[in-house]
């Protein structure tokens, strides 16, 4: 079955075809108007969604070699994000699934980053232990089957990306930070300095991203950073930075794992596609763990994840007529009854 996804909740347009869980196009046109702003400025974002649009949607058709009348099945992105971001996507496609008389699916989009590690794979195996570890979002989840998932535990303030984010703009870096603060870090030197990892009171598994932040504004006020700047001293920054944070991922991630037995992780979102993230998990292999990540084009936004989640919902739905009413639905309806994190 040919599907159409839609994702908008933020500043990628992306749009993107798959047949069944296979995808054959996936175009991401990222918004970089946001740049001289330092972060996405969500008015900005919800224009430049409508502006691009029905052009991301008529690429994604023409290089997937399918037309309109092939599709058979809508997704789209209906929550979390900026909400006027995520009404130009989803009102675009219930209207498209309206005029085609075909099913239309809300997504949730911390769903299609977990599940965004089974892109392109052969198998999909449970049960896994899930971060997600994006711009707006940090997680960490017992996957136990589709759509059987656990929260174990999240970010009590800042997501880890915009941790990343925010040191890269007090460093003078440009947005987005994580890109950047891991390009710096390469030529850094990681025990520049120990900034201190948090430890969130009750729940074993929550995060906590704003205190490391203060933490490095506060140094860089002591050092007097903005006298004394050179090169080094800011990869030094970024590498210890980065250590820290990704310290606090893999250290919780691990204890999730022992504390379940289970030996199969999965990292997902923008954060995911990380290098020096990547090899700290990577060294589990040697002890039995099998660790994945999504290919880089997945690890942040993107419609292929979004159709996949779709493509699933609507496999394993009962009622398939559902669906089909789903378009007539009001937003707000779609906010309320799907899966929540
Ligand atoms: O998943 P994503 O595209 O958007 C959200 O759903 O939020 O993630 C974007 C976030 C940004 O905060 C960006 O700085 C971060 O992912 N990011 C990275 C890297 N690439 C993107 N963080 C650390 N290292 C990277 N290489
Ligand atoms: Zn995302």
């Amino acid at each position: 079955m040919l599907s159409l996804a839609i994702e908008t909740s933020c500043d990628e347009t992306s749009v993107a075809v798959l047949d069944n869980d296979k995808v054959i196009s996936n175009i991401i046109s990222s918004q970089i108007s946001h740049v001289k702003f330092g972060g996405v400025v969500p008015e900005i974002a919800s224009r430049e969604h409508l502006n691009k649009i029905i052009e991301i949607t008529e690429l994604a058709l023409s290089e997937s070699g399918k037309e309109l009348k092939d599709i058979k099945l809508i997704s789209a992105t209906s929550e979390p994000g900026l909400i006027g971001a995520l009404l130009t996507g989803l009102n675009f496609g219930k209207s498209l699934s309206m005029s085609l008389n075909i099913p239309f699916v809300p997504v949730n989009h911390i769903h299609a980053h977990l599940y965004s590690n089974f892109l392109n794979k052969d198998k999909t195996e449970f049960p896994f232990i899930s971060l997600i570890v994006s711009g707006g979002h940090t997680l960490l989840v017992l996957a136990e089957d589709f759509f059987k998932h656990k929260v174990l535990g999240k970010t009590v303030d800042d997501a880890a990306g915009e941790a990343f984010d925010k040191v890269a703009k007090l460093l003078g870096l440009n947005y987005p930070g994580g890109p950047e603060i891991e390009k710096h870090a390469v030529n850094g030197n990681k025990d520049y300095h120990k900034f201190p990892l948090a430890h969130v009171k009750g729940s074993e598994f929550d995060f906590s991203f704003s205190g490391l932040k203060t933490s490095v504004l506060y140094f860089l006020k002591k050092i007097d950073f903005a006298n004394v700047k050179n090169d080094e001293l800011i990869n030094n920054i970024c590498a210890s930075f980065q250590n820290a944070a990704v310290s606090s991922l893999f250290n919780k991630t691990l204890s999730a794992a022992e504390k379940y037995n289970i030996r199969n992780i999965k990292v997902s979102g923008g954060v995911s596609s990380n290098k020096y993230l990547q090899d700290k998990f990577n060294f589990l292999k040697d002890s039995g763990y099998s660790i994945s990540f999504p290919e880089k084009k997945y690890s942040t936004d993107n419609a292929a994840m979004i159709g996949l989640v779709g493509y699933y919902k609507y496999k394993f739905s009962g009622d398939k007529n559902y669906f089909l009413n789903e378009a007539l639905l009001i937003n707000a309806k779609a906010k309320v009854d799907y899966e929540k994190f």
